[in-house]
C-alpha cells in the first residue's frame, strides 16, 4: 500500500487494522498466556503490560481533563462515546476506546497520551487505588459508571467468549465461580465497587449507573455535562441521545470497532441475566451482594431489588 493510501485512512481504520493483528496474534495464544497478574489483578496481556503500568506512573493528568472509570461490561463504550460526542461534537473520526484507555497499549502510550490537545476524554477501569497518583492530585473530574452486578457478569462471559484477547469459557457456571472470586480481568467489580463508594461524595466524582442512563438517557446526559462544565442546548442533548442509543452504536460499529462491532455491541438491555443465572447463583450474588454493598450510597444507587430479582 502506497503510504498516501495509509495516509487517507481514518485514525479509526488504521487503530481497527491494529486490533486486529493484536487479535491475531493472541488468538494463537493459550489461555494462560493471554492474562498477566499485576498487583493480584488479572489483566489482558494482548492489550497491556506491566510495562505500561510502570510508564503510567509518570502520567502528568491536566486539570482539564475528563476521566471515565468503568468496571468491564458496565458501558464503557457508552460513556466514552458520549464524552466524545460532547466534547468534541459533529466530529466521526474520534479516537478509539483502546486510545482512550489509559492503561491499555505499549508503555508509549503515555507519551502519545502527553501529546493529544486538551481536553482530552480518558477512561480506564483501574482499581481506585491504581488511578495514576497526578489524576487525583490535580482532581480531574472522574465520571463512574456501575451496572448491577448480575447483568455484567453475563454481559462478561459473553465477552469472554467472543474476545479473541481473552481466554474462552467453556461454561457460563465456570465464568461464574470466577466472576464471583474476582479472578477475572480487571478483578472483583465488588472490590471496584466499595472503592468508589468510599469516594461517591467528592465533588470531583460523579456514579451513574447503566440503568439509570437506559431509564432517562436525556437526564443523564444533562448531569454529565453539567458536571464536566459542558453547557449543550436541549437540540445538543437530543442529538447526542440520538448518536449513543444502542441502535445508533451499533449500527456504527464496523466503523467504530471493525471485526469487534458485535462483541461490544451485544444487547444492550437490563435484566438479560435471568437467561443464564440459576436459583443458586442467583442467592449467591444475592448474599455476595448484601454482604458488600447493601445499606451504602452505591448500594442504594444500583437499586438491587429492581434490577437483580426474578
Ligand atoms: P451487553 O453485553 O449486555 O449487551 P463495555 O462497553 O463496558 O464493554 O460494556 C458493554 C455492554 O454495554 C454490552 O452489554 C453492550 O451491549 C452495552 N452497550 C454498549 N453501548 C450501549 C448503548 N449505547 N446503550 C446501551 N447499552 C450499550
Amino acid at each position: 500500500m502506497s503510504s498516501s493510501e495509509q495516509k487517507s485512512k481514518t485514525n479509526q481504520e488504521k487503530a481497527m487494522e491494529a486490533m486486529e493483528q493484536i487479535a491475531k496474534e493472541a488468538s494463537k495464544k493459550s489461555a494462560e498466556e493471554l492474562v498477566f497478574t499485576y498487583k493480584g489483578v488479572l489483566y489482558p496481556s494482548a492489550i497491556c503490560s506491566q510495562e505500561t503500568f510502570q510508564a503510567l506512573e509518570c502520567f502528568e493528568a491536566r486539570e482539564e481533563d475528563l476521566l471515565a472509570v468503568t468496571y468491564p461490561k458496565c458501558g464503557t463504550n457508552w460513556i466514552v462515546q458520549i464524552l466524545h460526542e460532547m466534547v468534541y461534537p459533529m466530529q466521526n473520526d474520534h479516537p478509539t476506546l483502546h486510545q482512550a484507555m489509559i492503561e491499555f497499549g505499549k508503555p508509549e502510550k503515555v507519551q502519545k497520551l502527553k501529546d493529544r490537545p486538551s481536553p482530552r476524554v480518558l477512561s480506564s477501569h483501574l482499581y481506585y487505588d491504581d488511578i495514576p497518583k497526578s489524576i487525583l492530585e490535580k482532581k480531574v473530574k472522574i465520571l463512574v459508571i456501575f451496572r448491577n452486578p448480575k447483568d455484567t457478569a453475563v454481559s462478561y462471559f459473553h465477552f469472554y467468549n467472543s474476545n479473541p484477547v481473552l481466554p474462552t469459557y467453556s461454561s457460563w457456571d465456570l465464568f461464574f465461580k470466577d466472576y464471583m472470586s474476582g479472578k477475572v480481568c480487571c478483578g472483583s467489580y465488588f472490590d471496584h465497587a466499595l472503592a468508589w463508594n468510599k469516594h461517591i461524595d467528592e465533588e470531583n466524582v460523579l456514579i451513574i449507573t447503566f440503568e439509570e442512563m437506559k431509564e432517562d438517557l436525556p437526564i443523564q446526559l444533562k448531569k454529565i455535562s453539567k458536571f464536566f462544565g459542558i453547557s449543550l442546548t436541549e437540540d445538543q442533548i437530543l442529538l447526542i441521545e440520538n448518536r449513543t442509543t444502542f441502535t445508533s452504536m451499533k449500527a456504527k460499529s464496523k466503523e467504530t470497532h471493525g471485526k469487534f462491532g458485535d462483541a461490544f455491541f451485544r444487547k444492550g438491555d437490563v435484566g438479560d441475566w435471568s437467561s443464564l443465572f440459576n436459583e443458586a447463583q442467583s442467592q449467591e450474588m444475592d448474599a455476595k451482594f448484601e454482604q458488600c454493598l447493601a445499606g451504602t450510597k452505591l448500594g442504594e444507587k444500583l437499586n438491587y431489588n429492581k434490577y437483580c430479582t426474578f
